[in-house]
């Protein structure tokens, strides 16, 4: 799909749909008020029957009455610009909602003509970035697809460069999206690190692959227990961006890669596997963001650290009781094999740690306990560093992805030691689960500044909403993307 910025407002023009805005009070914006004129006020009578609303989020296509011009209207709400919140997120969001409605079927050339009501270069790059996220689905392997991009869109009156941006962090989305949504079948960790190797050289980005054998000359020892079980061999990348001067020390972005969590020997029920091709979600980030970065030209250094491994039941699964000997020096007694991305994350951490990262920021499907605390719409932070935690919310603040932090008091972390190893892979019991998972993080940075980022609510939806398909959603890189961008 192509996407440009055009001058004028595009109410002439020949296309297959032009989107005009409506917002809460039902006011049209000056596109939709000149077509309104035109048609002799047909909008307006539309408005005060009540079949627009102007609700944010509502599209409603209208074939054109006019005999020139576009072929047909859609009349998106962009709700109620005084309502608070981010106004780049309620932009985002207007963009989806727009381009979900038109990618119903087929369409040639459609036209954005809201730059009197989204005004504001980041809000219109928010609004590109989501009408390019809102393309694209889970309808991977579907013969009929449900979406459908149109061929060309464009935005009248945006300038160029909101355009160019927008669409970077929307394709950025929608590549950690496509990862998720692809069943474990096709993702595993080589292919995985095949599809980083790929992209670092679409985006000119230094890609490294660690294979097994490496794995083990690093002692990479808690990584390659979780995928011992599995058939597919387990991998580590690293992904480095230079945006700004070799003294300057990057900024570390760590995802965990499991590519399918089964479990292992305390494996999950079967409803709760379903969906557990997603928790390679935070790996898949850390790739979005990345490549956004370069593209984008970001003056920043940026390392892109992904722990790969698939987490399966076979005769050499690691065990419960095992212990084991991570990358840090430090000993793990496992209690529980399907605490394993904390494992994945041991070891990755620690290889970050050779980056000497002015910060370090993981992304992980961590914990069912966090979904709990915060329901499915929030991501959840953890931290040992105000500052750097203040600036990822600043950032997840401006692109309007909800973000709360949860407390890592010191006597959480007693509930993580073991009787035989420095630390066990499981609190006691159950409650606090996403904070004692932090804790154990926690024990693998070396006190560098860091923000966990547990991502397992928001990153996978079951459901579908006006702006997004059910399935991958591709939350944090737009936020991460303002985070490297703000310095
Ligand atoms: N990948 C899961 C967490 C998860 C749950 C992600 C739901 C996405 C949606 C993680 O590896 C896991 O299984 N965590 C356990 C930890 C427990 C055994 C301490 C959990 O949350 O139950
Ligand atoms: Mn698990
Ligand atoms: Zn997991």
């Amino acid at each position: 799909m192509k996407t440009s910025a055009i001058d004028g407002d595009g109410v002439s023009m020949e296309c297959d749909a032009l989107v005009i805005g409506l917002d809460a009070e039902g006011k049209l914006g000056s596109s939709g008020v000149k077509a309104d004129q035109s048609g002799g006020g047909w909008l307006s009578r539309a408005i005060a029957r009540g079949d627009l609303s102007g609700k944010r989020g509502e599209a409603v296509l209208l074939p054109s009455p006019l005999e020139r011009g576009p072929a047909a209207f859609l009349v998106v709400g962009t709700g109620d610009a005084t309502a608070g919140g981010s106004p780049a997120g309620a932009a985002f969001e207007i963009g989806a909602a727009a381009m979900r409605r038109l990618a119903d079927r087929a369409r040639g050339e459609v036209v954005f003509s809201l730059s009197d009501v989204i005004t504001g270069e980041a809000n219109r790059r928010n609004l590109v970035c989501g009408a390019v996220a809102g393309t694209a689905g889970q309808d991977l392997y579907q013969r009929e697809r449900k979406l459908h991009p149109p061929a060309s869109v464009q935005f009248a009156g945006f300038s160029e460069t909101s355009v160019r941006e927008g669409t970077i962090v929307g394709e950025a989305m929608n590549l950690t999206r496509r990862l998720v949504n692809e069943p474990a079948c096709v993702i595993y960790p080589s292919s995985f690190a095949d599809e980083a190797t790929k992209l670092g050289e679409a985006c000119g980005l230094e890609v490294e692959v660690w294979d097994e054998s490496r794995l083990e000359q690093e002692n990479c020892r808690a990584l390659l227990a979780v995928g011992r079980g599995s058939a597919r061999e387990s991998r580590l990348v690293k992904l480095r961006y230079q945006g700004a001067g070799d003294d300057r020390p990057p900024i570390a972005l760590v995802g965990k890669g499991v590519t399918f969590d089964s479990g292992g020997l305390s494996i999950k029920p079967s409803d709760g596997m379903l969906t557990m091709k997603c928790d390679m979600a935070g790996a898949a980030t850390v790739l979005g963001v990345i490549s956004a970065a370069a593209r984008l030209g970001i003056k920043e250094n940026i390392v892109g650290l992904v722990g790969l491994a698939e987490n399966m039941v076979a005769g050499d699964s690691f065990k419960l009781g095992d212990v084991l000997h991570t990358r840090s020096g430090k000993t793990v007694e496992v209690h529980n094999t399907d605490a394993e991305g904390r494992l994945v994350l041991a070891d990755t951490l620690d290889v970050a740690l050779e980056e000497s990262p002015r910060g370090i920021v993981d992304l992980a499907t961590l914990t069912g306990a966090c979904v709990v605390a915060l329901g499915v719409d929030v991501c959840g932070l953890f931290t040992n560093n105000r500052p750097l935690l203040d600036s990822v919310r600043r950032a997840a603040g401006e692109a309007g992805e909800p973000v709360w932090e949860l407390p890592m008091f010191d006597f959480y972390a007693e509930q993580i030691r073991s009787k035989v190893a420095d630390i066990k892979n499981v609190g006691e019991g159950r409650w606090g689960g996403a904070i004692t998972a932090a804790k154990f993080l926690e024990e693998f940075v070396a006190g560098t500044p860091w923000v966990h980022i547990d991502i397992a609510g928001p990153a996978f939806a079951d459901n579908p909403k006006p702006m997004r398909d059910a399935g991958a959603t591709g939350v944090m890189v737009r936020s991460l993307v303002n985070l490297l961008e703000n310095g």
